[in-house]
């Protein structure tokens, strides 16, 4: 019976007289090196919309939370209000996380972009989250802020002895022409378009003051284009998933067809077309000038965070193949940790910093006590 076939010295020299080592030596730096060479942490912590498990999302008290735990990024999804200031929110209209619906009642239904700063300024971003959490609320909750770009500015740079970088989306940014720009005229406003840590040694750099202080992300391709076109040295990731917008699914059938018993069963079972369609968006992703990928993963307890599996190994071997990187939305378990990690990734969007940074061995204080440190 002949040997089976190995990595032998033969297939070695073979590969030496051919070039391919020299290939690989000259071809694109792992991953690690990238983010290495870009200043952002591998594998990266980014506190999605703040420690928002244990905190009203996009709050000063979970933005707050977040950087006293440690975590390399705050995460937030950029809206501009009716009078133009920049702000931080997910959802499009205020109702799930306001009381909007009692202060403004013939307008709950309105897009938050209708609304002026000093309108969204008197809306209570925190009682909700007492009344959907009880285990974890606090009284200090209650009357908690919406916050502009210029506030979740100012906590990223509160911390004397940790600084975290900024993480932000361009949520919907058809509704916001003109936003990328912007952005971009308050960053440059507030320093945060150039490292500001060149006086301190290179190990001491926090990730807020280094050249990975600002990650931009976005879904939407025309806004990946702006993006680049307005802040060419800024790190960018095209965020990705399976469905209308982004990866074209292999199949038609919707969600009410499906007959699965929830979102979370029926994204699981959505996959890219094929191989090629999941690599046209890598590929596009790079040739517009992005760093890496924000693909979404098919969760263990399935919820409504749980969308089509897009960091299997392969993908995440492709995209790395490409010199990208790959940050995965939005893992809060360990046993997912475990399996993002294990595929590849670079960098997990958690709800659950302390959770995360424990998971990777960091330290970090306790959430009850930084958010007291804060007064909540
Ligand atoms: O930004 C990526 C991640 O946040 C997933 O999307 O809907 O939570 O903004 P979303
Ligand atoms: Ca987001």
């Amino acid at each position: 019976m002949p040997a089976p076939f190995t990595k032998s010295k033969s297939a070695l020299l073979l590969s030496l007289l051919l070039g391919f080592g020299q290939a690989q030596a000259t071809s694109e730096p792992g991953p690690t090196a990238l983010a290495t060479r870009l200043g952002i942490p591998h594998p990266a912590v980014i506190a999605h919309r703040g420690a928002s498990f244990d905190a009203p999302e996009s709050t000063a008290a979970a933005y707050k939370a977040a950087r006293d735990l440690g975590a390399d990024y705050l995460e937030m999804d950029l809206q501009r209000s009716k009078d133009g200031v920049l702000f931080a929110l997910h959802d499009n209209n205020l109702q799930r996380t306001t009381d909007v619906a009692s202060k403004f009642p013939e307008r709950k239904d309105s897009p938050a972009n209708a609304f002026t700063m000093a309108e969204l300024k008197t809306l209570d971003a925190g009682s909700w989250f007492n009344a959907a959490y009880p285990d974890r609320a606090r009284p200090a909750f209650a009357g908690l802020k919406i916050l502009t770009l210029d506030e979740v500015i100012d906590i990223a740079e509160g911390n004397a002895l940790h600084k975290p970088g900024l993480y932000i989306e361009t949520k919907e940014p058809k509704q916001f022409p003109g936003i990328e720009h912007d952005l971009k005229e308050k960053l440059q406003a507030r320093g945060w378009l150039n490292p500001t840590g060149s006086k301190l040694a290179k190990s001491e750099l926090a990730v807020g003051q280094g050249k990975g202080k600002v990650v931009l992300q976005t879904f939407e391709k025309s806004s990946l284009e702006l993006l680049q076109k307005e802040m060419p040295a800024v790190p960018k990731i095209l965020l990705l998933w399976v469905g209308e917008g982004s990866i074209e699914p292999k199949s038609k059938v919707t969600f009410a067809e499906s007959g699965e018993k929830d979102k979370a069963a029926y994204y699981a079972r959505q996959e890219p077309k094929d191989k090629a369609e999941f690599q046209q968006w890598i590929d596009y992703a790079k040739a517009q000038g992005a760093i890496g990928t924000g693909p979404s993963a098919a969760l263990t307890q399935g919820g409504d965070q749980s969308y089509s599996d897009l960091v299997q190994p392969w993908m995440n071997q492709y995209t790395h193949s490409q010199g990208l990187l790959v940050h995965v939305y939005t893992v809060d378990e360990a046993v997912d940790y475990q399996k993002v990690m294990d595929a590849g990734v670079d960098g997990i969007f958690t709800n659950r910093a302390r959770e995360l940074l424990a998971f990777y061995k960091r330290p970090a204080a306790s959430v009850d006590q930084v958010l007291k440190n804060n007064g909540y």
